[in-house]
């Protein structure tokens, strides 16, 4: 059901489904590799130090916790209700949820609108908001929050503990990313996944991140379809203040809208139309899925870009090209280097070393050229961000380039502006690249994606000057 308005008591209410202190799990299976079993035992293996409910009215202990009958049998307060039961019975379980005054219930079950049966979901959504209970889903597979160890899914485990709060309308890929998230270092506070978003849609999550959530300093979304336009609008302008947005709009081709429909019940719409719509809610746009992971890192990890002056420091004259290139492609087309910044370039480099942005510091670079030009870049008034990029050479070792661009960030930290890296090469930079990650700063194997990244931080720091 499309929401009517932002809703204050969801917004305040949220907390309760995202940093729970009591959980049941309504329909937790006895069964281990039944959804509802693994429900239970992820809240044990992510180490979810709150009460855990079970609730089946066939055991009296599930994974050695004591099993209750109903919800209203819990002889406590329960913040959150996993709602595990068959679609037929959800509507009877949501009544004891709201006898039992729950905080905030996620419904994992499938079989609502998405196949249509709509009005068994109108009438759940009725009640939840009869009573001031937000509900996420239908048709979910949970909500995950690292930074407090709520794995309060069926995933297989917490993500990457990182500074991202991702809101995505498919839970099975959500919870396939995970993987990614530790493989790349993209460290996320919270993962939801909202279905059918029957009740909370997308606008009340952004603006939960935005203001309730100190957890997190960036909002991810994959998007297939907005029922509620206005009202997203209205809570992106309104959250991108505090926090950048960035999403990924699925389900933009013909066939692409059709299974889209099918998969969450949702209009996936024009692109054209959805582009508008974004551009007028200041929303930063990914292209693919590692786009959408590359921008929201950066956003996450690092200060907007207030200045439109990127300079690009490389060891690598084609590196450098490319960059140029994604430059004009990211909305931050290179300029030249300030005058008074080319002679201090100039001496981290050899006499066949160029001083123009980019600047090529020649494959003779020694990590103590890179952190001198990037300091001084950082440091130069006009200058907004930089861009380091490096391909791996015998002559230095990447993790002592790494070790040497954390000290730079560290200025970058001071000058408030954002530094953002790119290692090119295999293993062993691999792990300087994953170190650097580890270490708050956005690290990408290839100069399309680093300058992407910049992109992004320098499209929000323009929005911010509007706003
Ligand atoms: N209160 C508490 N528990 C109840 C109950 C009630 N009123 N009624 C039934 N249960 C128990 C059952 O006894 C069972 O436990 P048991 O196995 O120990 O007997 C448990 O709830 C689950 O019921 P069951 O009928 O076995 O269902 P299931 O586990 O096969 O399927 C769902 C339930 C919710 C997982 C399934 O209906 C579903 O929707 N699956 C898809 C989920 C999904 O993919 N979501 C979207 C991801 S993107």
């Amino acid at each position: 059901m499309r929401i009517p308005k932002i809703r204050d008591y969801v917004i305040k209410n949220l907390k309760y489904i995202m940093k729970p202190r009591s959980i049941a799990i309504i329909g937790a299976a006895r069964e281990p590799g039944k959804i509802g079993n693994q429900v239970v035992k992820n809240l044990i293996d992510g180490g979810f130090n709150g009460k855990i409910y079970p609730i089946n009215p066939k055991a009296d202990q599930i994974l050695g916790l004591k099993a209750y009958p109903t919800v209203k049998a819990v002889p406590d307060d329960v913040d959150l209700a996993i709602i595990v039961v068959p679609a037929r019975v959800v509507k009877s379980v949501i009544q004891d949820c709201v006898e039992k005054k729950v905080k905030g219930i996620v419904v994992i079950t499938s079989g609502f609108s998405e196949v249509g049966n709509r009005e068994l979901e109108d009438e759940i959504v009725s009640m939840c908001r009869k009573y001031k209970i937000p509900l996420i889903g239908p048709n979910v597979v949970g909500v995950l929050n690292a930074t407090q160890k709520v794995n309060a899914s069926f995933g297989p485990k917490l993500p990457y503990k990182g500074k991202i709060g991702f809101v995505s309308q498919s839970g099975a890929l959500v919870i396939a990313l995970i993987g990614w998230t530790w493989n790349q270092r993209v460290g996320m506070s919270t993962i939801v996944s909202i279905g059918n978003k029957a009740d909370v849609d997308f606008s009340e999550l952004i603006v939960y991140f935005a203001e309730e959530d100190p957890d997190t300093n960036a909002v991810a979304l994959y998007i297939e379809g907005l029922d509620a336009g206005p009202e997203f609008v209205e809570a992106c302008k309104r959250a991108s203040k505090k926090i950048p947005i960035v999403a990924l709009k699925a389900g933009i081709s013909e066939r692409g809208s059709l299974a889209a429909m099918s998969h969450t019940g949702s209009m996936a719409g024009s692109a054209r139309i959805y582009r508008a719509v974004f551009k007028q809610a200041g929303v930063i746009l990914a292209e693919n899925l590692e786009d959408l992971y590359d921008r929201s890192l950066a956003l996450s990890l690092q200060p907007p870009a207030r200045k439109d002056l990127i300079m690009v420091i490389t060891n690598g004259g084609g590196a450098g090209v490319i960059s140029t290139d994604a430059a004009e492609k990211y909305g931050i087309p290179l300029q030249d280097t300030p005058r008074d910044l080319v002679p201090k370039m100039k001496q981290y480099m050899p006499p066949f070393g160029s001083a123009k942005n980019p600047v090529d510091l020649t494959g003779m670079a020694r990590p103590e050229d890179y952190y001198g030009a990037v300091v001084d870049a950082l440091k130069h008034p006009e200058v907004g961000g930089v861009v380091v990029l490096y391909c791996h050479t015998a002559i230095t070792n990447p993790m002592d380039l790494a070790k040497k661009m954390y000290e730079a960030s560290k200025v970058a930290e001071n000058e408030n502006k954002p530094l953002v890296v790119c290692f090119i090469g295999g293993e062993e930079v691999d792990r300087a690249s994953i170190w650097l990650k580890e270490n708050g700063v956005p690290t990408y194997p290839s100069p399309m994606r680093a300058m992407s990244a910049m992109g992004a931080l320098r499209e929000y720091g323009r929005l911010l000057e509007k706003l």
